[in-house]
């Protein structure tokens, strides 16, 4: 166990001195969670193989599964990667800072323990006051995945991250709730035409406009196990977001059937006996009987229901709940990000309430 030190940063206006702690952590090898625009981040220096060693191992993270570059200069990019196309320069352009990352053939520089031993690279530049001074302050590319235990839903807040890794880690930048809630989206630009392997902040609706032709990884929109020979994004074979408890989603066009099949599901599970969650949305959390019912916000508001995902799931977890029913939102927009978590959280036990 180590002491975790935890302090607290303003998100619109970074104190120097509080960056420069974390910074110098980052450049002795240490670990430091940090706040970005979409989830926190478990910062080490991307260029020390060591460093990155000890995050796979606070995080119990499989170690063929490699963490995001993040930069706070376009500059490192051509640093990081073999080659930049054209396409990855319009999207730089378009969407950095912001919640898009893309993959690159890696350069010689990078070290393989950062890459899983692939020949590509994942960078983002976030846009976060308190990401970009530190990354700054480290003068290094800070490697990051998620803060969370390996599998569990992504933290938030800075008390999600200390929940999975308080004394794992060296230190914790804590800037409040993120804005965004999910991940960034992942964009393969390796391959023609270019493809979403995890769907994230950056909507497709706005990738199409810049790239006019964009791929969804099956992956991506799976609604039931794909079977995987060979994922160009590793992550995508692991077990992932998933609270505690066993998550049924229910998925359906019409919302009073998906609301009629979640009550009869909720009533047998309460009959065995289980404590039962439903997790909601505004226009309908008002008629559930269950244990715990928690809404996601407004379905017409998918930024709030993306804010809140992880937050809840999370939230069903201090209550003990022991089966959450969930109700699928629409794919579109950040709905089709809050989908891939949903299906992938549930391991893919999804009813589909319009088939009966
Ligand atoms: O918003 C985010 O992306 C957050 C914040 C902290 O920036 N980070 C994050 O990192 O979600 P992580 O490690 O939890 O997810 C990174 C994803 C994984 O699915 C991983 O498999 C994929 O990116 N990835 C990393 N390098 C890759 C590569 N070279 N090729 C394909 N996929 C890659
Ligand atoms: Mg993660």
């Amino acid at each position: 166990m180590k002491k975790t030190l935890v302090l607290k940063v303003s998100p619109v206006r970074p104190k120097i001195e509080v960056i420069r702690v974390a910074a110098r952590i980052i450049q002795n090898g240490g670990l430091v969670a940090f706040p970005t625009e979409t989830v926190y981040g478990l910062g080490v220096d991307a260029l020390n193989p060591k460093a990155v060693k000890a995050m796979f191992k606070a995080k119990k993270r499989p170690p063929d599964n490699p963490p995001i570059i993040h930069v706070a200069d376009k500059n490192d990019v051509y640093m990081l990667a073999k080659k930049v196309p054209k396409e990855a320069e319009k999207l730089m352009e378009a969407f950095w800072p912001g919640p898009l990352t893309v993959i690159l053939e890696r350069s010689k520089l990078v070290p393989d323990v950062t890459v899983a031993g692939l020949s590509t690279v994942a960078i983002r530049m976030p846009r976060h006051k308190v990401a970009l001074a530190l990354i700054r302050e480290s003068k290094t590319p800070i490697a990051a995945p998620s803060a969370n235990l390996a599998g569990r839903p992504s933290p938030t807040t800075a008390e999600h991250v200390l929940k999975d890794l308080n004394g794992r880690i060296d230190m914790v930048l804590d800037g409040g709730p993120t804005r965004i809630g999910v991940e960034s989206t992942v964009i393969d630009l390796t391959v023609k035409p270019p493809q979403i392997l995890r769907p994230g902040g950056t909507t497709y609706e706005k990738l199409v406009k810049v790239l006019k032709k964009v791929e969804l990884h099956p992956v991506a929109v799976a609604d039931k196990k794909v079977k995987i020979l060979w994922a160009r994004s590793p992550g995508v074979k692991h077990r992932h977001y998933a609270p505690r408890a066993k998550l049924i989603l229910v998925e359906g066009q019409r919302k009073e059937k998906v609301v009629e099949k979640i009550q009869e599901l909720a009533d047998k599970f309460m009959r065995e006996g289980k404590k039962t969650g439903v997790l909601a949305t505004d226009e309908t959390a008002g008629g559930y009987r269950a244990d715990v019912v928690k809404s996601l916000g407004s379905r017409r508001n998918l930024r709030t229901v993306a804010k809140r995902l992880f937050l809840c799931l999370r939230e069903f977890d201090e209550d003990k709940v022991e089966v959450i029913l969930a109700e699928g939102v629409p794919l579109k927009g950040l709905g089709l990000a809050v989908m891939n978590r949903l299906r992938k959280a549930s391991g893919y036990t999804i009813v589909k309430a319009d088939e009966d």
